[in-house]
């Protein structure tokens, strides 16, 4: 029998389905998607009750919606709020939510429900993979790093002083749900970064993507309805995609996600993740790697000019000046994709096409670094 939720005929907000070693899920995104919540959640069989966790910037604006659109259909949502920002990442808010759903007397069959950017993602879903040894997760991501990236191939962490991400899990969603109207409430600036993810998913693997930034960058900026759903459906069909092929990072595909982060999670490591967000270090570590690429002669001048030019059109950077090179080769030493010592670089080919190279001579990262930061 055709399961309705993954039949993209008669589900046309399917952007994909992902499929993992214990199944599949839907990739879900549409306009207003939360207020149709309750549906989804019945045809995926979950019920009677939702444990929803969520941040507090997220909580009155769709928190609520959410909590209601449930209701309607017969399933008691119960709300946990945690403070905004990558501090709740923690093992101690984690306990609190198992302590909260343990006071809820919350059952093995019902959902733990995230709302909200990456982190309430993958601390909802690392509850969700430990509590009562694994329990249904939903992730319903409003941020735009948590619809293209976050909410879509079952990474779960909570973070240790050390650092970010440093225990956690493969752990599958039953769908992913993403309503692409809350991204109209974040600031210019997110919407930015969060683009950057997007744009780095037509580099290295779609170069019609590309065209469609190219053509429609102020009406994605103005979070247009059609034109948005339209791209972030297509950026989550390409995540989805890379995971299902490679579901635990082991065979090479799901490294391409990497395009610009080698430099670009060092310049936000060394700036104390206070003055780039995400997507705007990654921004300029495409830069950096496109030129490391044209040096390499993988790519010509009008790759990189090109690259820049769409960049630039949504507001993001692609320098980085006054920042202490030492520290950032400190961090880029540290990074967790580096093996035996030597990073591996994902660099393009051409515009939509990318690769994995080790021979990055250090010399050529140094005058990259330089040429970035000078
Ligand atoms: N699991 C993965 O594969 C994966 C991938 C990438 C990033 N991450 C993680 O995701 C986190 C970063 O995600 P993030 O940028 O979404 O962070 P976040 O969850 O902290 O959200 C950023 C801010 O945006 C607010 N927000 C979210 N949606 C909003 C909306 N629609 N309108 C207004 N404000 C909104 C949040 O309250 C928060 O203040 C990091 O912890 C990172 O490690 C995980």
């Amino acid at each position: 029998m055709t399961d309705p939720v993954t039949n993209s005929a008669t589900n046309p907000e399917l952007a994909a389905t992902v499929h993992h070693s214990g199944g599949s899920y839907p990739v879900i995104a549409g306009w207003g998607v939360i207020d149709r919540l309750g549906e989804h959640l019945t045809e995926l069989g979950l019920g009677p009750t939702a444990y929803i966790v969520t941040d507090e910037n997220v909580m009155r604006p769709y928190g609520r919606r959410a909590q209601w659109a449930l209701q309607r259909a017969g399933i008691a949502a119960h709300c946990f709020v945690i403070p905004a920002g990558e501090t709740s990442k923690s093992f101690a808010q984690a306990q609190e939510i198992y302590e909260w759903l343990v006071g809820l007397k919350a059952e093995r069959g019902q959902p733990i429900i995230a709302i909200g950017g990456g982190v309430a993602g993958d601390l909802g879903g690392f509850v969700a993979s430990t509590f009562l040894r694994g329990v249904p997760f939903v992730q319903v991501p409003t941020s735009m790093a948590a619809m293209v990236d976050a909410s879509i191939g079952g990474k779960v962490a909570v973070n240790l002083p050390q650092a970010k991400n440093m225990v956690g899990a493969f752990y599958q969603p039953r769908a992913v749900l993403a309503d692409v109207q809350s991204l109209a409430t974040l600031g210019k600036r997110e919407l930015s970064e969060g683009w950057a993810e997007a744009i780095k998913h037509g580099l290295i693997i779609d170069p019609s993507l590309v065209d469609v930034f190219e053509e429609h960058a102020a009406a994605l900026m103005d979070v247009e309805p059609e034109i948005s759903t339209e791209v972030i459906r297509r950026s989550m069909a390409i995540k989805a995609d890379v995971v299902s092929q490679d579901e635990r990072e082991t065979l090479g595909v799901r490294i391409l996600l990497n395009y610009g982060h080698t430099i670009g999670h060092a310049l936000e490591a060394s700036t104390e993740y206070g003055r780039f967000m995400h997507g705007e270090g990654v921004s300029v570590g495409m830069m950096g790697a496109a030129r490391i690429a044209r040096e390499m002669g993988m790519i010509g001048d009008d790759v990189i000019d090109r690259q820049r030019r769409l960049l630039q059109r949504f507001n993001l950077p692609i320098t980085a000046a006054n920042v202490d090179l030492d520290d950032v080769r400190r961090a880029m030493s540290l990074d967790k994709k580096t093996v035996g010592g030597a990073n591996r670089w994902v660099l393009l080919e051409d515009v939509g096409q990318a690769t994995v190279r080790r021979d990055v001579p250090t010399e050529l990262v140094d005058d990259t670094l330089a040429w970035l930061t000078g």
